[in-house]
């Protein structure tokens, strides 16, 4: 392998993480960096590894508060790799940064379907790869073929779908970096499909606060229920820390009404998590992730 030069990657240093995340709180990272290969992003692990440091994959950031404080380290942004390459029988390799709306979009100009499920979510392959992002409409790891990574000491592996252990907003992918991701797409229908996905976005636009800043869901939905009915069931919609509030749409999201820090955000959902288990006895989980500085290494 040619050794990439790790010195002529993008590098921006102390940018507080709420300009790069779609809650926008969050301090700031020591360095956030943007690699354009898989060899870039092994390179960098490689480095960090070999010395203890802490680093941390970020992708659109929309899953995601960042204390206050800031962290640590090296924030591995895969913006930058954007590669989209369609194949034979409705394959497509797409780079960690594509927008999971371009790989929509792009899919669907040659026919190809099957991701319902990513409608609506401001996301990157990567993130919506390693979070197996989803709901009611499927999960994107039932269209996974092959996974790229970068794993924890940098080396690059190639995973089948059946490596990645898909779950419940979960996969065996934390603690790596996502390069790239394939996916077989069923052939559609494409007047049919583009209808369906205007269906869904009209009722997505309805149900949730797409258009304010939030992290998604907060909680992850506990065994034949919705944290969000349950939230709403239990009169929090609207409850408030500081600048963040649970969404008077959805009980499910906090959205930043302006000027929110992540204390406020993570104080609310406490809040909420006591009120609910005392309310109705249930003892809602939380779906979002945190990156807090004591925990080192990959995130
Ligand atoms: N509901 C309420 N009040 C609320 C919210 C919901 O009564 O404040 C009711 C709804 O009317 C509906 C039921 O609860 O009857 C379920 O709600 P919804 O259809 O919105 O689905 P959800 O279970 O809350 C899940 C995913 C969402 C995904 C939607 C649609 C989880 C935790 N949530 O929400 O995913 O967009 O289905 O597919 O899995 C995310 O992952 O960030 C996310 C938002």
């Amino acid at each position: 392998m040619i050794s990439p030069n790790v010195c002529a990657i993008s590098t921006v240093r102390r940018s507080p993480l709420s300009r790069w995340t779609t809650i926008r709180v969050g301090g700031p990272a020591d360095e956030m960096v943007f690699p354009r290969t898989t060899e870039e992003v092994a390179a960098l692990v490689a480095s960090r590894a070999d010395r203890g440091l802490a680093w941390r994959a970020l992708g659109r950031g929309s899953n995601l508060l960042v204390e206050d404080a800031g962290v640590r380290g090296t924030v591995i942004h895969t913006g930058e790799l954007t590669g989209l390459r369609f194949g034979d029988g409705g394959t497509v390799t797409a780079g960690a940064g594509i927008a999971t709306s371009v790989l929509l979009a792009e899919a669907m100009r040659r026919r190809l379907g099957g991701l319902e499920c990513l409608v609506g979510y401001p996301a990157t392959v990567g993130g919506a790869v390693r979070m197996n992002a989803g709901g009611r409409w499927g999960e994107t790891g039932a269209r996974v073929e092959s996974v790229v990574v970068v794993d924890a000491v940098g080396e690059v592996r190639t995973l089948t779908a059946a490596d990645c252990r898909f779950a419940y907003r979960r996969s065996a992918l934390a603690g790596t970096v996502v390069t790239e991701a394939t996916f077989r797409l069923p052939e559609v229908d494409v007047p049919a499909y583009r209808s369906r996905i205007r269906e869904i976005l009209r009722e997505k636009a309805a149900a949730q606060p797409l258009r304010e800043a939030s992290a998604g869901c907060v909680f992850k939905n506990p065994a034949g229920a919705s944290a969000g009915r349950l939230v709403d069931e239990c009169g929090l919609k609207g409850r408030s820390r500081g600048g963040a509030a649970v969404s008077e749409i959805h009980g499910n999201f906090v959205v930043n009404r302006g000027g929110a820090t992540c204390d406020d955000v993570l104080r609310l959902v406490d809040d909420v998590r006591r009120e609910v288990e005392r309310r109705a006895g249930v003892v809602l989980e939380t779906e979002v992730e945190v990156w807090r500085n004591h925990v080192p290494g990959a995130a």
